[in-house]
């Protein structure tokens, strides 16, 4: 099993190659995934070529508004990187395996390390809406797996291993990054719901107490995947809300989006600071 997976990606990948005009030994060093009103890192890149999901053979095109969709390939400091501005999620109704081939296809085309960046609601009491958040561990509460089904050995093994699934190294970057940028860079652990509610303030108690500093409808599926294929994942949190029950504001995606917006200087100088890091990994 794996090998109808395995040829599809590299069909993908010979697309975006093709469109990138890459050589046949051009790959990209670092992926990044950018998430709800985060996309605006990819516009920074120099020498870009930017590929409509819906252009991609096998790719899942994304329905969420603040998400634009396009696989971005380009440069930063001379690093090859490849982006995916926008991504499918498991409440749109897509299957696991869809929600996870736009990061299984960074993984294909070479990218030893992926950033992933999400915008979620703040449970730890002193996340103010426009805090950032390394994460630091995952709550998987989305009763999903990506891995489920038969193992794709091409890909990585049955049971792998999520000890460290944030790589150590690179969030010793992404705080060195921060202090370099004058960022304040908060730490935590990430809780992944299946959504498209947002939560009940029940909920949020619970999830306070389980241990989780912040919630989320994203990025988790995409960690596992990418553990599985052995490439090295950290990430990121927006706060752009405090959780339900936390305020006496309604919850809405325009609030997400809105202060995704107002920190989208202070997001890019960082997440530059720290891929330009990554980058330069020996
Ligand atoms: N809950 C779940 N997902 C989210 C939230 C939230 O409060 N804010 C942004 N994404």
């Amino acid at each position: 099993m794996g090998d109808d997976l395995i040829t599809r990606l590299d069909e993908t990948c010979a697309v975006v190659r093709e469109k990138a005009g890459w050589g046949a030994d051009d790959k990209p060093t670092d992926g990044v995934v950018l998430g709800s009103g985060l996309g605006a890192f990819a516009d920074t890149l120099d020498d870009l070529t930017a590929i409509p999901f819906g252009d991609l053979p096998h790719f899942a095109t994304t329905t969420v508004h603040g998400h634009s969709g396009r696989l971005c390939l380009g440069t930063l400091a001379s690093h090859r990187v490849a982006v995916l501005q926008g991504r499918a999620h498991v409440y749109e109704g897509h299957e696991l395996d869809r929600v996870v081939y736009g990061v299984r296809t960074l993984a294909r085309l070479g990218c030893s390390f992926v950033v992933l960046t999400n915008a979620a609601g703040g449970v730890r009491h002193t996340f103010n809406p426009g805090t950032l958040m390394l994460i630091s561990d995952h709550l998987n509460l989305m009763g999903q797996n990506p891995l489920v089904g038969p193992n794709h050995e091409a890909l990585g093994p049955r049971f792998p291993d999520l000890t460290r699934a944030y790589d150590p190294w690179m969030n010793t970057q992404a705080r060195e990054a921060a202090a370099d940028s004058a960022v304040r860079l908060e730490e935590g652990v990430y809780a992944a719901m299946l959504g498209p509610s947002y939560e009940t303030p029940a909920e949020i108690r619970m999830l306070r107490g389980m241990g989780a500093d912040a919630v989320g409808m994203s990025t988790v599926p995409e960690v596992i995947a990418l553990r599985h294929a052995g490439v090295r994942v950290a990430a990121i949190s927006c706060i752009t809300n405090l959780a339900a029950g936390m305020s006496t504001s309604v919850l809405s995606h325009d609030e997400v989006a809105d202060t995704a917006k107002q920190v989208e200087a202070s997001f890019i100088k960082l997440l530059q600071a720290w891929i330009e890091r990554i980058g330069n990994h020996p």
